[in-house]
């Protein structure tokens, strides 16, 4: 069993594609979170994956969420792959400590955190992906195998982008405030379904966030009119979606 949690799609991406080359099946988190239903039960032969995004050098706190009400602990082989824009810091090791893993890996895919950075260039994007799928290919072997394998890119000054920065992130930067729709929005309502943790609903045909966002971008880089902006910031940036590359 894969389990994954996605915001823009790259991890959903990432999970499908494990699972086509490993044989295995899939289910999304923030599903079973949502609808507080319990994930579907491995066997004791089996294998446990699970495939989510860096947020801040970390595994967001949904999925910290998930991975402690998981109650399986007979899967005979675990694993998790991350994915990144850039690096993981100490992000994976961190979470081990908490929920033991028998391998881990990090793929790197273009990054959407566009309130802070940029998006990445056309052409980076497709170079990302194409080795994407050449490292996911590799990884599901080693799954296959059940390789007990750690190869995380935790860039530089790891230990203080996950211990420090981490957690001012959460404090200072995750918030919902800073969300506003313009003009052209349309009441489509693509955004509350894009949302992976219910946190947005429509009001007189608007959208209007609650207060439990986790800042995946998922509402801005989804909307059709691109009509979300946050803060000022989002405003003179492009939004990303996977499937123009693939
Ligand atoms: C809130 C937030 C924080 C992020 N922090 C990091 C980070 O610390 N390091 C990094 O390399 N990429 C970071 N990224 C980029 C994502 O990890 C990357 O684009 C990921 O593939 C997105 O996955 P998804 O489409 O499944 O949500 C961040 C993205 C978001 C939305």
């Amino acid at each position: 069993m894969i389990y994954y949690f996605s915001g823009t799609g790259n991890s959903r991406w990432v999970a499908e594609r494990l699972a086509e080359a490993a044989e295995d099946r899939l289910c999304d988190m923030a599903a079973c979170l949502r609808g507080q239903r319990i994930p579907p039960a491995v066997s004791e032969t089996e294998t446990a994956g699970f495939v989510f995004p860096i947020h801040g050098w970390y595994a967001p706190e949904r999925v910290r969420a998930f991975l402690s009400a998981w109650r399986m602990p007979h899967a005979n082989y675990r694993y998790a792959v991350c994915t990144c824009g850039d690096d993981v810091g100490k992000g994976m090791s961190r979470l081990s400590k908490h929920f033991p893993l028998d391998a881990a890996w990090s793929v790197t895919m273009p990054n959407t955190y566009i309130p802070m950075f940029s998006l990445d260039s056309d052409a980076l994007c497709r170079q990302k992906i194409a080795e994407a799928r050449t490292r996911i290919a590799g990884i599901a072997r080693s799954v296959q195998r059940h390789e007990r394998v750690w190869d995380v890119h935790e860039g530089s000054v790891p230990w203080l982008k996950t211990y420090i920065a981490n957690p001012l992130f959460v404090r200072f930067v995750i918030r919902s405030k800073g969300f506003h729709v313009e003009e052209g929005c349309t009441g489509c309502g693509v955004c509350v379904h894009s949302c992976p943790v219910g946190n947005i609903r429509l009001e007189d045909d608007r959208p209007v966030w609650n207060s439990h966002c986790i800042h995946c971008m998922a509402c801005v880089h989804g909307c059709p009119q691109k009509a979300i902006q946050y803060g000022k910031t989002t405003q003179r940036k492009g939004r990303y979606r996977l499937k123009d590359y693939l």
